[in-house]
């Protein structure tokens, strides 16, 4: 990496601006930074990550895009790169009070980054506060931004300081388990569940984002406010999936990556429950230090109802996650921010569980364009679960 042989500039020198890395940046950068997050991977295998997520089909073509601050009067790849992060486009579903949800985009930003020979001094400050107003309008020919998203790994103060403010951030954590539903390898055959593999998720994410549309509506007319939701669509899970059979390619090379990715109870369309999930791993197998999770990426109940019957349906799907997480040595199953009715169906299923209410990561984060404070009792946000994370 280019470092600078003379004194640094200050954080609000005007020749600094936000541009794009070029390949070779890119690539300084992620070694760099996979001292921070790659500790799962020899530094090989992360680059091999980094620019395999970039060019998948939700990430190509303008999906994912690479930012740095930097003087643009140097040469590239000879110029500092000050910090370093990159912006997800995702599509979303917004209401007000008044009307009825419009499609739209958001951007989530992630890998936020600064090199150790630049921090503290302002350089990730000053890039998020530039990036912070590009985003409402960067890629508007995709739909309208009413807000941009990003998910904090340090707290809750620093990112509040430049707008992103905290929303939910809560999960519900379950310990692995050998489960009924899947052992012995025939989970198909168990009773009132059914695995689900990549084949099944297009119908169910459709069905999904409908009754999501709905929901935003009321939501927005029944509380008042504006409701917002990032749409759980196919292709947001094919990038979680994606990256999981990478990973799970370089931590398991012995085995075939999962092709399982969630359960679904049986019986009529409009009563079922419903699960997609996604086995997330942050370090070295066998230490529970490391955090390696199997998060429930979304979570559908059809019939949203406190009744015995959705309690068994919610075990039995979670039975399948939690014996997922013990197939691929994962310390927990984690659902994020359940709703109300979840809560009581929980309490029903004699599963074991607890609530972790996060207050230093992954700490979900919204800056919002449009009128009013934008915070968390200012805007609802529905569906605020894993799968949004980037
Ligand atoms: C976080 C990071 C991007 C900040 O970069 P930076 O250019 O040094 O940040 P700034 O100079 O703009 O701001 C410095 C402030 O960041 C905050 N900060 C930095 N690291 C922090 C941490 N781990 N926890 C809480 N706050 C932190 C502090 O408020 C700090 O102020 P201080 O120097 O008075 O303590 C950089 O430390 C980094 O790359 N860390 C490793 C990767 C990472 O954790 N990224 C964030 C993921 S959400």
């Amino acid at each position: 990496m280019a470092n600078y042989t003379g004194e640094l500039p200050l954080a609000s020198a005007p020749t600094l601006k936000l541009v794009h890395p070029t390949p070779k940046e890119k690539l300084d950068m992620w070694t760099e930074n996979w001292k921070v997050w790659g500790t799962s991977l020899s530094l090989e295998d992360y680059i091999e990550r980094e620019t395999h997520l970039a060019d998948i089909p939700p990430t190509r073509d303008g999906g994912v895009t690479h930012w740095i601050l930097t003087d643009p009067t140097l040469p590239p790849d000879a110029r500092p790169v000050l910090s370093f992060c990159e912006s997800l486009r995702r599509r979303t579903f917004v209401s007000l009070p008044s009307g009825e949800a419009q499609e739209g985009i958001v951007h989530g930003i992630g890998s936020v980054f600064c090199a150790p020979a630049y921090r503290g001094r302002g350089y990730a400050t000053r890039m998020l506060s530039d990036l912070g107003p590009i985003l409402n309008t960067w890629q508007k020919e995709a739909g309208k931004s009413h807000f941009s998203i990003l998910y904090s790994d340090i707290g809750k103060k620093y990112y509040t300081s430049m707008g992103w403010l905290p929303f939910a951030s809560s999960h519900v954590s379950l310990p692995p388990a050998a489960s009924p539903a899947t052992n012995g390898g025939n989970g198909d055959k168990a009773e009132g569940v059914k695995l689900l593999y990549e084949e099944d998720l297009k119908e169910l994410c459709e069905l999904d984002e409908s009754y999501l549309r709905n929901e935003v509506t009321k939501t927005a007319k029944s509380t008042n406010k504006p409701a917002v939701a990032i749409i759980p669509d196919q292709s947001t899970m094919t990038w979680h999936h994606l990256r999981e059979q990478f990973m799970c390619s370089k931590m398991f090379p012995q085995k075939t990556p999962p092709t399982i990715h969630g359960a679904i109870s049986t019986g009529e369309p409009g009563l079922r429950v419903w699960i997609i999930f996604s086995r997330v791993f942050y370090g070295p197998l066998a230490n529970v230090k490391s955090g390696n999770t199997l998060y429930i990426l979304r979570l559908v109940v059809e019939d949203e109802t406190d009744t015995d019957e959705n309690a068994q349906k919610l075990k039995s799907v979670l039975q399948v996650a939690q014996a997922e997480a013990k197939e691929w040595e994962l310390s927990s199953v984690a659902a994020w921010n359940v709703g109300d009715v979840v809560k009581r169906l929980l309490k029903r299923t004699g599963l074991e569980y607890k609530f972790v209410d996060r207050e230093n990561d992954s700490i979900t984060s919204l800056m919002w364009y449009e009128d009013g404070k934008g915070d968390a009792d200012s805007v609802e946000w529905v569906g605020n679960e894993k799968f949004a994370w980037c």
